[in-house]
């Protein structure tokens, strides 16, 4: 009798302790679920591009999402230079946002990164403009670039992990972008803000960064690019391949042979900007540009949800990019998600896209369980 009373007690504190458990996690229960973080913690650092509504706590659900799955943050727009220096001189800054970001990467102790220093987008008007009707000259733009290199990186020093130090400087068929930074200063536009970013923290690691280097010729002006910074002993100790992808390009075969190239560089390679645009076919919307990708029009077909077909597809997908990722895990040290939820994506851009893991209620999808099976799968001895 006293025995059963114990036991029934014992029950009842038991279901109460699990109905409390899901109350105080809250209706999503992310405590619950598997981590990607851990999921792959001996492969490489799983990060996630984050908002301010995210890093300020505003958005909770976003916020406990980032700390229950990832390690690793990187800043969606808050460092871009546009965002940290929007005005010319010392009084320009507004650090007031990127403070918080990296307080938020430091109380949760995640691998913080940097992104980005000297890119041809998200840059002010006034950064390439000279006094009055003259043209900038080279040296002044120069300045105007160590003094934004040493005052960001120097704030950060030894807290940012690393930077993104030049973002998509080549066109697609592999040679320079005709950048306002190209055409201003010349070539070693490239050498010198590395050399700049060195100067401010030594100890950061340093990464040039850019999309579709999948494709070939892409690719090999990326490591020819590298080389010869290597050959002018300029510190690049990694090398960013944003990888927003579509379902049908590029194949696993390119994602591979890319790996595979730039695995010999002998710098760390990282996937940094994730995403699979579900809206978009091969050839269409390959360019990361943003006035580009705004001028497309791509019908906006999955306004209800992701039908169950291409939910499943996605998930394949995700599984045969990470099934890539983890053969090259011996070089590949990051891989971030360039957003948290569907809904956070820049992919949306007045469409509905469905492009990432979590759906717009925060809830994990197809494409999540996935990869964690994807990592159960790869096992042992890793
Ligand atoms: C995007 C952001 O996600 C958007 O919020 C912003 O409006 C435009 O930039 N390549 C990059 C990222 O290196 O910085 C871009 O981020 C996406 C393409």
């Amino acid at each position: 009798m006293k025995i059963r009373f114990t036991l029934t007690r014992v029950a009842s504190v038991v279901l109460m302790a699990g109905v409390l458990a899901i109350s105080v996690t809250g209706k999503s229960a992310f405590g619950q679920q598997p981590a990607l973080k851990n999921a792959y913690k001996n492969d490489f650092l799983i990060g996630v591009a984050i908002n301010q509504r995210q890093f300020t706590g505003q958005d909770t659900n976003g916020a406990a999402l980032v700390k229950a799955q990832f390690n690793s943050i990187s800043p969606e727009n808050v460092l871009k230079w546009e965002a940290v220096h929007p005005r010319p001189g010392a009084d320009g800054y507004n650090f007031d946002p990127a403070d918080r970001y990296v307080e938020f990467g430091e109380k949760n102790g995640m691998a913080i990164i940097g992104h980005t220093l000297v890119w041809h987008s998200q840059t002010p008007r006034w950064v390439f403009q000279g006094d009055g009707t003259n043209a900038l000259d080279r040296d002044t733009l120069l300045q105007r670039m160590r003094d934004h290199i040493h005052t960001v990186v120097g704030r950060y020093k030894g807290r940012i992990k690393g930077w993104d130090v030049v973002n998509e400087a080549l066109y697609d068929n592999g040679t320079l972008r005709q950048s306002q930074w190209l055409k201003i200063i010349g070539e070693d536009y490239i050498a010198k803000a590395f050399e700049y970013a060195h100067e401010a923290d030594p100890d950061a690691e340093l990464h040039y960064n850019d999309y579709s280097l999948e494709t070939e010729a892409k690719r090999n002006g990326a490591i020819a690019l590298i080389k010869k910074l290597q050959g002018q002993g300029i510190h690049v100790t990694g090398i960013g391949s944003q990888d927003h992808v579509k379902m049908d390009w590029p194949t696993t075969e390119q994602v591979d042979a890319t790996l595979t190239a730039l695995g010999k560089l002998g710098v760390k390679v990282m996937i940094t900007e994730l995403d699979v645009d579900v809206l978009s076919a091969r050839g269409q919307n390959r360019s990361a540009d943003v006035a580009e990708v705004q001028r497309q029009t791509t019908p906006n077909i999955y306004t209800n949800g992701l039908p169950d077909s291409v939910q499943q597809a996605l998930a394949q997908r995700y599984a045969d990019l990470f099934g890539v990722f983890l053969k090259h895990r011996d070089v590949v040290s990051r891989v971030t998600f360039w957003g948290v939820t569907d809904g956070d994506s820049w992919l949306n851009r007045g469409r509905q896209n469905h492009p990432l893991l979590f759906d717009r209620k925060w809830q994990p999808k197809p494409a999540f369980d996935a990869l964690i099976e994807a990592a159960r799968k790869a096992g042992g001895g890793r």
